[in-house]
């Protein structure tokens, strides 16, 4: 009795997390990866149905299983000054999400309010609506406000030549058009600590996935006007919001001071990194930070200028900055090596 139970939790927890990937063939997929019988799981798949969180349909042979919603909830709000994101989250938000582990629900609590606190300073919009769901392995919060939307809004301040280069301000982090009263820290934490973060506005989309290994993704979109966020966490998981911000952290004294920019949303719109402006642009706002990891995966290769600029110009002009390649191919390391040569011989 006792040792059903011991097993039960993570056969269960393996039904759920693959449900979605497996409607039909599920019990004998879960058989397979525990070694054990198909009666065994059909046991624990039954017990899911029966508390609600697993829905059956069709006949014996070609029976389906889904997830059932637990929560399908949306609102729409008319932005003012009367709108306030820890009322919203207190009154509406929260008891909606119902139960769920205290790390969850914390980090939920920050990326909400962080990111409807960005739509009433930062959108100009007049009505943002909000969306629920949830199901029995994860939560999904959706806010859309009908403001002049985020990428043009950077792209303005900044005087960008392509809308798409604002994905890369904000990935750095400490990017704020309102620096009198924001830090610029909202979406750089909230995008690296949910399963899934999406904002798509104007002509772009860009999301961060957080599986085992980490990705950023930066495509076209169809949506129009105002933007969109989407964040996507697993109701059970070990993460937390003080893990996350110590990765960001790059002594005892517990500031944001590290920042991690993938180098690869440089490329769109840019196909190869070779020039001094490229560089530049990458470069620019770096020295507000004591460390910058450069993570250059899914570049193969850079230009000797750009390289040169990075790692033996920009160095020489902000030694209190140390910045650190990582998942640099033959080809980067080759050139990344050969600037820092140069810069030690003071050429
Ligand atoms: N919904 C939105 N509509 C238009 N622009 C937005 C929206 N959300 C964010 N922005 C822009 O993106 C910038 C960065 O947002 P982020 O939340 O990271 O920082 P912040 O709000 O400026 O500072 P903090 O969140 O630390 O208080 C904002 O300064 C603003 O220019
Ligand atoms: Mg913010």
């Amino acid at each position: 009795m006792t040792k059903i139970r011991a097993g039960g939790e993570p056969v269960r927890k393996f039904l759920i997390e693959h449900l979605a990937e497996h409607p039909t063939d599920i019990v004998r997929f879960t058989a397979e990866k525990f070694a054990c019988t198909r009666q065994a799981v059909h046991k624990h798949l039954q017990r899911l149905i029966s508390e609600g969180a697993v829905l059956q349909s069709g006949q014996t042979r070609s029976k389906r299983y889904q997830l059932a919603p637990l929560v399908r909830w949306n609102k729409q709000y008319e932005v003012g000054s009367s709108l306030a994101e820890d009322a919203v989250w207190r009154r509406e938000v929260e008891p909606q999400l119902g139960k769920l582990p205290e790390n969850v629900l914390y980090i939920w609590h920050y990326g909400f309010t962080e990111m409807l606190n960005n739509v009433i300073d930062h959108s100009g919009a007049r009505h943002v609506s909000i969306s629920i769901k949830k199901t029995a392995a994860k939560t999904t919060i959706d806010i859309y406000d009908d403001g002049i939307g985020i990428f043009k809004k950077i792209q303005a301040a900044l005087q960008l030549e392509d809308e798409r280069h604002a994905v890369l301000e904000l990935a750095k982090g400490k990017f704020t058009t309102d620096p009198e009263n924001h830090p610029g820290e909202g979406i750089f934490f909230s995008s690296r600590i949910f399963d899934q973060f999406v904002i798509s506005s104007g002509e772009v989309y860009f999301s961060h996935d957080f599986d085992e290994r980490e990705d950023w993704i930066l495509q076209a979109s169809s949506a129009s006007g105002g933007t969109l966020v989407r964040m996507v966490l697993h109701n059970h998981t070990a993460r937390t919001l003080k893990k996350v911000f110590d990765k960001f952290t790059s002594d005892d004294d517990y500031g944001f001071t590290k920042t991690v920019v993938p180098v690869k949303l440089m490329r769109y719109g840019d196909d190869n990194l070779v020039s001094r402006s490229q560089a530049k642009r990458l470069l620019s706002r770096f020295d507000r930070f004591k460390v910058v990891v450069l993570d250059f995966s899914g570049v193969a290769s850079v230009g000797r200028a750009f390289a040169d600029e990075v790692f033996r110009v920009f160095k020489a002009k902000h030694p209190e900055v140390e910045i650190i390649p990582i998942h640099a191919s033959s080809e980067v390391k080759r050139m990344i090596s050969r600037a820092t040569t140069l810069g030690a011989s003071g050429g």
